[in-house]
């Protein structure tokens, strides 16, 4: 185990590799209040093999929906999501920026209709590296900075 500097959880997720810094963004879209008291680890700048430094993020009791899955996608592409059952990784996959962007994102066109009618947002992503994406309304390019503030 590489991460000895942090606890393990008993049941859980572990959001592993997410690029230094992002950590923290990480916390704010999953809205993890704790309001049931499950403990919450963030452990930033943590050397990585990989990635030279990266952050870890440890939640107990809560499992992610494919949603959630997206959003950590956009923010952090290297991420490894690890599924804890009884102090034991029972799963473990990379998180994968989808084609098309669902739901999770607001357009930062002000015009744009999707901010004005009951429609779902949808984008359609353009490129990966850096990471660039379309509104399928009002064709409106975002990147990364602007994605990260509208997710
Ligand atoms: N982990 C945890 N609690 C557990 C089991 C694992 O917090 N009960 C964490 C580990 O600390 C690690 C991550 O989950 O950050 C993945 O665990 P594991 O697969 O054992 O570690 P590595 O082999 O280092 O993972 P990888 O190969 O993905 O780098």
């Amino acid at each position: 185990m590489a991460e000895l500097k942090v606890t393990a959880i008993k049941e859980g997720t572990v959001i592993d590799h997410i690029p230094a810094g992002k950590g923290l963004k990480v916390i704010e879209i999953l809205h993890l209040s704790r309001p049931n008291g499950g403990v919450l680890l963030l452990a930033s700048n943590v050397h990585s093999k990989k990635l030279g430094k990266k952050d870890i993020v440890k939640i107990e009791g809560k499992f992610l929906s494919e949603e959630e899955v997206n959003k950590i996608s956009l923010i952090a592409p290297t991420a490894t999501v690890n599924i804890v059952r009884d102090y034991g990784v029972a799963e473990k996959f990379n998180v994968e920026i989808p084609d098309e962007i669902v739901g999770i994102l607001r357009c930062a066109n002000p015009n744009c209709v999707s901010n004005h009618e009951y429609v779902t947002s949808k984008f359609y992503v353009v490129s990966r590296e850096p990471l660039k994406v379309r509104c399928h309304y009002c064709e409106r390019t975002m990147e990364e900075s602007e994605i990260l503030s509208n997710l």
